[in-house]
């Protein structure tokens, strides 16, 4: 049988709403990820964890779409949004809430009406409700992230991944930003996200450890959990 095949059938049998398999990726000469597989499977929460440098935001960009790697191939079953790590709002940008949320919609094909539902009901999910008409730059880091997150929220994509959503925030942001997320996947949508917070991870279905661009076996865990969380 033929890899894509082989894959197709796996999906059937899964819930898999994104699959990578035997992901190598190289900056220039130097390889950073060594054949990773990966599987965001659709209502669960995957933690993607590792030490600085180990790959992280390489892999979700991969997964993402946002890069092509060098081997190894990525199947998607449904439309991916990425919430990228804290941007910089420079404050000149004529940029609403709103309009910065509804910005996550564009390159989607579905009715106007639609589209501002979707977006009404992302400020509304994240808290930002009393803020939609603010400038973006005018937003507290936490209140930021959420927004990113929100716009990830609006597209309506099957799979959500993150890039430390919650990286600065305080316990209760992070908390709130795990609430979320756990939502999110309630409804049905895969959600990966890297983060290096104990209690995101402990919170995770699975979790896809990386070690110098190399997947390896959650440290740990006793063998049975390991063996049901590793995806
Ligand atoms: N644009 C780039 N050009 C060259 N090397 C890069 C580039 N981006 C990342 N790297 C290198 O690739 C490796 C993986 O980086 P990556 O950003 O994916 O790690 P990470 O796990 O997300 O780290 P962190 O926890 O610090 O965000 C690192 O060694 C990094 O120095
Ligand atoms: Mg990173």
């Amino acid at each position: 049988m033929k890899m894509r095949t082989v894959i197709n059938y796996v999906r059937r049998m899964t819930n898999s709403a994104l699959t990578a398999t035997g992901i190598c990726f190289a900056y220039g000469g130097s390889d950073v990820l060594h054949d990773v597989d990966v599987r965001l499977d659709a209502g669960a929460i995957t933690a993607i964890v590792g030490a600085n440098g180990s790959g992280k935001s390489t892999l979700i960009e991969i997964l993402a779409g946002v890069r092509r790697p060098r081997e190894g191939c990525v199947e998607r079953s449904g439309d991916v949004a990425l919430v990228v790590q804290r941007v910089a709002v420079p404050e000149a940008l004529p940029l609403t809430v709103r309009e910065a949320i509804a910005m996550g919609t564009w390159g989607r094909r579905r009715p106007r009406r639609e589209v501002r539902r979707s977006v009404d009901e992302a400020i509304e999910r994240v808290g930002l409700t009393g803020f939609a008409r603010r400038s973006l730059h005018a937003l507290s880091g936490g209140q930021r992230q959420r927004a990113l997150i929100a716009q990830g929220i609006a597209r309506g994509a099957d799979v959500m991944i993150l890039d430390e959503p919650a990286a600065g925030l305080d316990a209760d942001s992070r908390t709130r930003v795990r609430e979320i997320l756990a939502d999110e996947a309630r409804r049905g949508r895969a959600v990966g996200w890297v983060t290096h917070d104990h209690d995101d991870i402990a919170h995770a279905d699975r979790v896809v450890h990386l070690v110098e661009g190399r997947r390896v076996a959650e440290p740990g865990v006793p063998s049975q959990r390991r063996a049901n969380r590793m995806g």
